[in-house]
Order: structure tokens, then C-alpha cells, then sequence
């Protein structure tokens, strides 16, 4: 079982977030992870179509006997419970509890902003979870749809004058509310944490749902006595459709020389 790998999906490049720090957290674990491009993005979608893509991705996944699943995407965290999932047999980890414990350690002034997909802003997910951590915490959110495909597609640049633009549109009415602590709940937004961090300024803490969640991914594999000891020998990248645009983005974000290289899934396998 130790030796199995982990399993993480996303809808596209955003749960790299993860898989990166996975990658330096872990060092031993192998990976097989599913991008499944050709539906993204998810965050525009309903419950009950969401429910249907995770089905299919757990299901991906198990077959490649993966030990534990990662679901490294907000969307799906905040809108399909692990027991809507056939036939789940390992250990199931979503980014939302990781995310907000850091969140409620992070905020002095009690309020929290949150940018997501707009599905997961609609599920109420984060914001309800915060209160009940936390009545007094006040929070302020947006749903940024736009941001997602910027990201799938590249304009991922510090500077890029689109993405910046976009962003600031987005942030104005977080940053008027004086949130000291912003959760990027979709891990797509990560990979522009450069752009919004200059935007919001350097007083407010950003939380990366997809580094939190690798954090916790740790002491699951630790507290389930699940951590592979042999030295890791199989990364794995699959998407559901175009894997050059996939591994342009991958191996800007991922850095370190990586050679991220997709492997095409065959949606009958
Ligand atoms: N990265 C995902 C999330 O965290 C999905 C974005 C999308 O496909 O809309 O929500």
C-alpha cells in the first residue's frame, strides 16, 4: 500500500499548486495527476455536473491504484462531499479545512476576503466554514471566473497588462473592505499570487489553498502510516486535451528545470 502513489486532480494547471509543493514536501511519493482540460473550467458548472466529472476523475484515478486522492481544486471541494463518490476506497483530502485553519491563524482584524470560482463562491463553502470557526470573522467574496482561463491559457507574466487589468477589476471590492487576509480558493489564482499580492500590498496575507493542502497531505500520509520510504521513481501527468498548452504552463510554474510532458487521457480509459 506504502508504495502506491498519490492521486490528484484538478480541472486544469490550478492543482500544480499542490503536486509543486507535494513534489518538495513529500520526496519520496510518487504522483499521477489528472487535469481534466477538456471540461474546464469546472467553476462555471452545477452541482450535479460537477458531481458526474469527479465520479469519472476518482474513478481515473483508482484505476491506477492510487493510495489517496487529492482533490486540488476549490470547485470540487466546495460542491461534491466524498460521499457523493461511487466506489471511493482510499483516504479522500479537499483544500477547504486546510485552507481556512491557516486563514483563521493568518487574520488579526477578522476580515477574510475570498476569490474563487464563482461555483464555489455560490456554495458558500469557505464563508461558512469561517464563521464556524469564528463568529466574528467577517468576510467579503468574489467570484472570478475570468481569472481561471487567463491562467489555463499563460498570461500568467508578472507584468502581463490583461491579467493585471482583470485582477484589478476583481480585487476592488475586496480591498475596500479592508481584509487583512485573502484565501485564493481556487487553486488556479496561486500561480498569480505575484499579481495579486502587488495589487492588495504587502499588509495582506495570502492563503494558497493548493500549498495548504500539500501541508496536510503530509500528516495524513504520516498519521495513516502511509509514507513511502523507497526513493520516488513515477511522476505522471495526464489531461483530458491539449497537453502542450498543459506542459507550457506546468513548467513555467513548476520551475527547476521540470519537464513536465502530458500524457494524453483517453476518455474511454
Ligand atoms: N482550479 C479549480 C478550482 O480550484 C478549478 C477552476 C475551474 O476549472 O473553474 O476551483
Amino acid at each position: 500500500m506504502k508504495d502506491r502513489p498519490i492521486g490528484v486532480f484538478d480541472s486544469g494547471v490550478g492543482g500544480l499548486t499542490c503536486a509543486k509543493e507535494l513534489l518538495k514536501l513529500v520526496p519520496n511519493e510518487n504522483m499521477i495527476y489528472l487535469g481534466d482540460t477538456a471540461r474546464m473550467p469546472y467553476g462555471v458548472n452545477t452541482k450535479e455536473t460537477l458531481v458526474g466529472y469527479t465520479n469519472d476523475d476518482v474513478d481515473f484515478l483508482q484505476r491506477r491504484d492510487v493510495k489517496l486522492i487529492v482533490v486540488a481544486c476549490g470547485t470540487v471541494s466546495s460542491n461534491v462531499p466524498a460521499n457523493q463518490i461511487k466506489n471511493l476506497s482510499v483516504p479522500y483530502i479537499d483544500v477547504i479545512s486546510p485552507t481556512i485553519s491557516a486563514a483563521v491563524k493568518a487574520t488579526k482584524n477578522k476580515k477574510i476576503g475570498i476569490i474563487a470560482t464563482p461555483a464555489t463562491i455560490k456554495s458558500g463553502s469557505f464563508e461558512q466554514r469561517l464563521k464556524m470557526f469564528d463568529k466574528d470573522i467577517e468576510t467579503v467574496s468574489n467570484g472570478c471566473p475570468q481569472l481561471v482561463t487567463l491562467v489555463q491559457d499563460g498570461y500568467i507574466d508578472e507584468d502581463n497588462f490583461v491579467t493585471n487589468n482583470v485582477c484589478r477589476e476583481y480585487l476592488a471590492p475586496i480591498k475596500a473592505f479592508g481584509v487583512d487576509t485573502l484565501i485564493l480558493g481556487c487553486t488556479h489564482f496561486p500561480i498569480i499570487s505575484k499579481i495579486i499580492q502587488n495589487i492588495m500590498g504587502d499588509d495582506v496575507k495570502l492563503i494558497d489553498a493548493g500549498y495548504e493542502t500539500a501541508l496536510e497531505v503530509k500528516k495524513v500520509l504520516k498519521t495513516l502510516n502511509l509514507e513511502r520510504t523507497k526513493p520516488r521513481d513515477l511522476v505522471k501527468y495526464y489531461v483530458t486535451s491539449e497537453p502542450e498548452n498543459f506542459d507550457q504552463v506546468a513548467n513555467i510554474f513548476l520551475g527547476d528545470g521540470s519537464n513536465a510532458k502530458a500524457i494524453l487521457r483517453d476518455i474511454k480509459d
